[in-house]
């Protein structure tokens, strides 16, 4: 089992929490990041720990990837401009970081015969589902954006590699992540909504009607852990989708939901189609070979979300900063 582990954009969203689990385990953990948002603020907590190691730069930097990945007998890449509207905002800086510059570093991985690699992707990739029913991995993949097209050209470039000697990586896609975070992101949906309503902030939700998968960011650390864990039979050059079946919904449900725990101000819905994707995912295959469950459910999230902000009495304005999402870059030299 590995024990050093490489978290490439470690101090993101989704990194920080995950750097956190395996730190927690015992793990050493190498994050390296660019703080493509300023983000250094999110790292705090964890370099108090003797386990974690930060580095800050730019996973295209060869040099420094080289020498990092001498240290470390596993790599989780969860890197790059994350979502549909920055990659939509930057397309040039996307296709050097999230396709020309990971297509490299995974490249360097395998020449450096580094066996357990994990490229983190996303079930967004699944794009516009003509079929009601649950998408399992081997649907078709019908990525809408340009942030899911270069995740599946990843997923096509790893998969083209299968006849590689002494690299067995494995693809997960993920649901949409929620819950708390030391980088949190408030533009992504549950954390958005939950966030909007109790600040009585005017919410109108787009595309009401489509479905998409959720999952607790600590869920995913769990995830990580039990794929790097796995016998390399069982999840190598394999796909896995990452959720839970019972935490499909719509957006609408989605404010049900958090009706439950706070009343709702000023929501609208309107079907303008802005976002077309809709799909629901089917979680069986990582339950059934891996025996991973979910810990959380959504409920569990905007609960979470809602004590926090109780608790510390926090303004919407620090909500509403600009880091806390990927909405702008910041760096010039990209
Ligand atoms: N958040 C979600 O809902 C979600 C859903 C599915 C999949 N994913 C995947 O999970 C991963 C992490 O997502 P997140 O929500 O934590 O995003 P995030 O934007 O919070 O984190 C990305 C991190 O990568 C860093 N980074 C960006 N470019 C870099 C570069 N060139 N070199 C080094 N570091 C760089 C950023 O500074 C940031 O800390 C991504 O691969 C994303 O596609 C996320």
């Amino acid at each position: 089992m590995s024990q050093n582990i490489l978290v490439v954009g470690g101090a993101g969203y989704i990194g920080t929490v995950v750097s956190d689990h395996f730190l927690k385990k015992g793990f050493n953990v190498i994050c390296v990041d660019n703080f493509l948002y300023e983000n250094s603020f999110s790292i705090y907590n964890l370099k108090k720990n003797k386990k974690f190691k930060f580095i800050l730069g730019d996973l295209r930097n060869k040099d420094l990837i080289n020498e990092l990945l001498d240290k470390c007998d596993a790599v989780i890449i969860l890197a790059g401009l994350v979502g549909d509207p920055i990659t939509k905002k930057y397309p040039q800086i996307s296709t050097k970081i999230n396709f020309d510059g990971t297509k490299k570093l995974i490249e360097n991985c395998k020449n450096k015969k580094i066996e357990k690699v994990i490229f983190v992707s996303t079930c967004s990739n699944y794009g516009l589902s003509d079929t009601n029913l649950p998408l399992n991995e081997e649907a078709e993949l019908k990525p809408l954006s340009l942030y899911a097209k270069h995740k599946v050209e990843i997923e096509k470039y790893i998969i083209s590699q299968k006849s590689s000697k002494n690299f067995s990586p494995t693809i997960l896609r993920f649901s949409t992540a929620f819950g708390l975070s030391s980088r949190m992101r408030y533009d992504l949906t549950i954390n958005q909504f939950t966030k909007s309503i109790y600040f009585k902030e005017k919410l109108d939700v787009y595309d009401s009607k489509t479905w998409r998968p959720y999952c607790h960011v600590k869920d995913f650390g769990i995830a990580l852990e039990t794929v790097l864990s796995a016998e390399k039979k069982l999840t190598d050059f394999e796909v896995f989708n990452v959720g839970g079946d019972q935490n499909n919904f719509t957006k609408k449900q989605i404010v049900e939901l958090i009706n439950k725990f706070i009343p709702i101000n000023e929501v609208t819905f309107t079907d303008k189609t802005q976002d077309p994707r809709n799909y629901k995912v089917n979680f069986s295959k990582i339950n059934k070979l891996l025996n991973f469950k979910i810990n959380f459910t959504v409920e569990d999230g905007i609960k979470e979300i809602i004590e926090y902000f109780k608790k510390n009495n926090e303004k919407l304005e620090t909500c509403n900063d600009l880091k806390f999402g990927n909405y702008i870059i910041n760096k010039k030299n990209l």
